[in-house]
C-alpha cells in the first residue's frame, strides 16, 4: 500500500489494496469481478483514492490484519489516509464499481452472491459516512475497470457493455478459421519443448530423471535463470539463496521443483499476442497463475490427493484462449455482441461464432503437446464441469477456481461473462464460507508469485 504516489502514469490497485496520491497527472485503476472499487476524490486538496474491496466485512483479527480487503474497514481507512493527505471529507466525492453476480437465478446458493452484498456494504458505509456517490456502475455478470482520472477528478467505468462503441459491425463476416488453420497456430506456439511435455505427462512420477532433465534445463540460460529467480522468490520463503537446480531439488523438492519448471516453461506460451475480450498482454499468464494457485489451495481444502496435479490443471485451463488469440481476433467483434447483445456467457458465444469454443481448442493443444488424458479433460470441460470423464472432481475444482479469480478481477479484463455452473459447488463439497476464506487469502500470495516475474 502507498500513501502518496508521484508517478506519471496509471498506477493499477491490486485486489483487497488501495492507493492515495495527490499526484494529478497520474490515473488509478483497478479491476473487478464480484469484488468492489471505491474511488473518492476531493477537488480542492487535489487528493484522490482507489480502493479494490473483496468482501463486505470480516471478523476483528482478518479486518485488522489487512483492513483494505473488507468494505466494513477498507473503506474508513481510505477515507482516513486521504484525510491524512490533506483532504476534508465534507468535499469528497465518491464512485463505485463492481459487484457482478456469479450465480444469477440460483437462489438455493444465495450467501455467494458475493457481489450485490459487496455493493450493498460499499453504499451503506458511503451513506454513513456522508459522502455522495456520483456515479455507480454495479451488478451483472461482466468484469469491470474502475479508474481515476486525477487530472480531471472523475472517475470511468468500462465494462464490455460500455465498450460496445469499440465493437463495430463488419460489413461481411471475417471467414472463420478452421481446425486445420488453428492446428498450424498451435504449431507455431514458443517452442513449448518435450520436456514440459514429459513433465505434465509425469508430475506425480518421483522416477522422472532429474539429471536428464538438469542438462536440458542447463542449455536455455534463460530459463536457468527464470526458474532460479521463482525458487528464490518471497512465495517459498526459503532461509538461503539458491544458485544451483541441485540446491533447489534438495530445498523445494522435486514437486515444487516441478511446478516452477512448468511455469516459468508456459509464460512465454499465455504472453502470445492474445488480445481478446480487451485482456492487456499478461493478463492470461496472470489468470492462468492465479487459477492455479487457487486450485493448490482449493485441492488441499478438500483433500485431493495430488495439489501439484491441481496446481498444473489451473495453469492450463485456457491455454485455448492463446491460439483463438492468434488466429481469430478479428472474430472478437461479433463474440463481444454476443456477449453483450444476447447476454451469452463467453464460451458459448464463441461456439455459435466459430463451432467450437476455447475449451474445444485446447483440446487440441493437449492433443498436440500429448497431454495426460486428466488435463486433456480439464481444458475440454472447464466451463462444463458435468461433462467431465476422467477426473469430475478436478474439472468442478478448476471451474470454481476459475470463477474465484473472475471474481477477483484477476487477469479476466472487462469481457467475461462466466458463472458458477449449477452443481460444481456442492460436487466439491465446497461451502460459502469456505470461498470467502479462498478469496481473503489469494491476493497476498499472488502478489508473492508475480514479484517472481
Ligand atoms: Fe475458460
Ligand atoms: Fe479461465
Amino acid at each position: 500500500m502507498t500513501k502518496l504516489a508521484l508517478m506519471p502514469h496509471t498506477l493499477t490497485v491490486s485486489p483487497g489494496e488501495y492507493l492515495v496520491t495527490s499526484d494529478l497527472s497520474a490515473t488509478l485503476e483497478t479491476y473487478l469481478g464480484s469484488c468492489v472499487g471505491v474511488a473518492l476524490y476531493d477537488d480542492r486538496a487535489g487528493v484522490g483514492g482507489l480502493l479494490h474491496i473483496l468482501l463486505p466485512e470480516a471478523g476483528d483479527e482478518q479486518a485488522r490484519a489487512a483492513p483494505a480487503k473488507y468494505a466494513r474497514s477498507g473503506i474508513p481507512l481510505l477515507i482516513q489516509e486521504m484525510e491524512a493527505a490533506s483532504g476534508k471529507k465534507d468535499r469528497f466525492k465518491g464512485w463505485i464499481a463492481g459487484g457482478a453476480e456469479m450465480l444469477p437465478n440460483r437462489p438455493n446458493i444465495a450467501n455467494l452472491d458475493i457481489g450485490p452484498r459487496n455493493v450493498r456494504a460499499a453504499c451503506q458505509i458511503m451513506e454513513a459516512q456522508g459522502i455522495p456517490i456520483l456515479g455507480q456502475e454495479v451488478g451483472g455478470n461482466l468484469g469491470r475497470r474502475l479508474c481515476l482520472r486525477m487530472d480531471r477528478g472523475v472517475a470511468e467505468f468500462a465494462s464490455s457493455a460500455n465498450m460496445r462503441r469499440h465493437v463495430k459491425k463488419e460489413a461481411t463476416a471475417p471467414s472463420r478459421p478452421d481446425k486445420r488453420d488453428l492446428i498450424k497456430s498451435i504449431k507455431g506456439l514458443p517452442s513449448f519443448s518435450h520436456m514440459a511435455t514429459r513433465l505434465f505427462g509425469r508430475i506425480e512420477d518421483e522416477t522422472v530423471a532429474f539429471a536428464e532433465l538438469k542438462e536440458e534445463i542447463y542449455k536455455d540460460q534463460s530459463l536457468t535463470a527464470n526458474i532460479l529467480k521463482l525458487c528464490n522468490s518471497a512465495y517459498f520463503g526459503l532461509p538461503h539463496q539458491v544458485t544451483t537446480l541441485s540446491h533447489a531439488l534438495i530445498l523445494l523438492g522435486m514437486n515444487n521443483l516441478k511446478k516452477i519448471i512448468l511455469t516459468a516453461l508456459i509464460k512465454p506460451v499465455y504472453s502470445q499476442n492474445a488480445n481478446i475480450y480487451f485482456l492487456k498482454k499478461g493478463d492470461l499468464f496472470r489468470h492462468a497463475l492465479g487459477c492455479a494457485l487457487t486450485m493448490e489451495m482449493l485441492a488441499r481444502l478438500k483433500g485431493y490427493v495430488n495439489p501439484e496435479e491441481a496446481f498444473v490443471a489451473g495453469l492450463l485451463h485456457d491455454v485455448g484462449k492463446v491460439i483463438l488469440g492468434e488466429c481469430a481476433l478479428e472474430q472478437f467483434e461479433r463474440i463481444m455482441r454476443k456477449i453483450i447483445e444476447e447476454g451469452k456467457d463467453a464460451a458459448r458465444a464463441e461456439e455459435e461464432v466459430f463451432g467450437y469454443n476455447h475449451a474445444r481448442v485446447g483440446a487440441w493443444v493437449a492433443e498436440a503437446w500429448r497431454l495426460p488424458p486428466l488435463l486433456k479433460d480439464v481444458i475440454l470441460c472447464h466451463h462444463q464441469p458435468s461433462e467431465a470423464t476422467v477426473d469430475p472432481m478436478m474439472v468442478s475444482l478448476v471451474h470454481v477456481a476459475d470463477a474465484i479469480c473472475n471474481m477477483l478481477g484477476l487477469g479476466c479484463g472487462t469481457g467475461l461473462a462466466n458463472q458458477i455452473a449449477p452443481g460444481a459447488m456442492s460436487f466439491i463439497h465446497l461451502q460459502v464460507k469456505e470461498v470467502e476464506d479462498t478469496i481473503s487469502a489469494l491476493p497476498e500470495i499472488i502478489k508473492k508469485v508475480e514479484d517472481m516475474f
